[in-house]
């Protein structure tokens, strides 16, 4: 049976107040998440000497959720990851979204869905999340209703269920943006790293894809085909590395859906090991490069490199890129994505 209390966990500037979940299976393993930001605070699973590790990044007051600029276990969107220019066009209509990335649109924008607190609902496995997201915010168009089913399961898996739909034709691409740290704290240059793919976007020095698709195989620092630690090659004479200062790409699923692995991430140190399945076509490897230098939960200080976000998604500025499939919802259809991260001992 999943247990699921609240909590408060403080105000905003503003005064809202904001609530914390958790859900705590059989063995005592639990998540913790806010409805700021639809939040996925904590990970509590078991190492392999059986204590309890929290195996994300998290902050222990509201008022650093709310000055953090890393996206820290946040659902991110209207769109997650960049569009160049902040400009797209859609049904031969040109949009503009707000940049705040340099030149570029980033993760939703100036206010986006990790700055809002979602409206909560609890069933017997999971709490949801909603939130109307308004025709013109940060210049998408459409009414876009939005749902996040947070599920916890008896043996450690975690699903995060995407629903959406929209009274006009829409740019979507909604990701979790958690840090994993497999082993509680410090580097994750040592964590092994396994995707199920074979080729990522090419990004420009903005970290925004150029639309260039290539070859994990003509590029060997960038190959997770076999598993290998992210530290293993990070620093190597590689222009996709140096453009982003580490492992920043979408990697393009060879496989999706529930039977199959999107990714494996692995913890020498604690034996702790997660395994990512999604119906999205993408995943961005992110090595933390920008988390620089910032107290974070228990008073511990987090680093560049200290985690790796695995962001399942649409492939990032796909609508000028051409790619497909596009990150569009139109009226009438329905987006529903699930991704799950599973916990297991090596
Ligand atoms: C994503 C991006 C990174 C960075 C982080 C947030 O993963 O791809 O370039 O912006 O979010 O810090």
């Amino acid at each position: 049976m999943i247990t699921i209390t609240k909590e408060s966990f403080g105000k905003l500037k503003t005064g809202e107040e904001v609530s914390l979940f958790r859900m705590t299976n059989c063995c005592g393993s639990y998540i913790e998440v806010l409805d700021y930001g639809c939040t996925l605070k904590s990970i509590c699973v078991p190492n392999r000497l059986l204590s309890p590790v929290d195996v994300c990044l998290s902050y222990d007051s509201i008022a650093e959720y709310e000055e953090q600029d890393g996206y820290l276990g946040a659902v991110v969107g209207r769109h997650a990851n960049r569009i160049g220019n902040g400009k797209f066009e859609l049904n031969g209509k040109k949009y503009s979204v707000a940049c705040n990335n340099g030149p570029n649109h980033l993760h939703g924008g100036i206010r986006g869905f990790d700055k809002y607190i979602w409206q909560a609902h609890t069933d017997e496995t999971g709490v949801s999340f909603s939130r109307l997201s308004p025709d013109g915010e940060e210049g998408y168009p459409g009414n876009l209703n939005v749902c996040v089913r947070y599920g916890w399961s008896e043996n450690n898996e975690l699903s995060i269920h995407y629903t959406a739909d929209t009274d006009a034709d829409t740019v979507i691409n909604l990701t979790n943006h958690c840090y994993f740290n497999l082993n509680g704290g410090g580097t994750a240059l040592e964590h092994v790293l396994w995707v199920n793919s074979h080729s990522f976007c090419e990004n420009d020095s903005n970290c925004l894809p150029t639309g260039r698709v290539v070859d994990t195989a003509d590029c060997p620092a960038m190959d997770f085909t076999l598993p290998k630690s992210i530290g293993r090659d990070i620093n190597m004479d590689d222009i996709n590395l140096k453009n982003a200062g580490g492992y920043d790409h979408n990697y393009i699923l060879s496989e999706r859906g529930d039977n199959f692995a999107a990714a494996m991430l692995t913890c020498p140190q604690s034996g702790i090991d997660m395994t990512v399945s999604t119906t999205l076509p993408g995943i961005q490897v992110y090595s933390a490069n920008f988390l620089t230098e910032r107290r974070g939960k228990n008073g511990s200080c987090y680093s560049e490199r200290d985690a790796v976000c695995l962001e399942t998604q649409f492939f990032p500025n796909g609508l000028a890129c051409g790619f497909e499939p596009a990150p569009v919802l139109k009226k009438g259809d329905s987006f529903d994505e699930t991704t799950r991260y599973s916990f297991s001992l090596v």
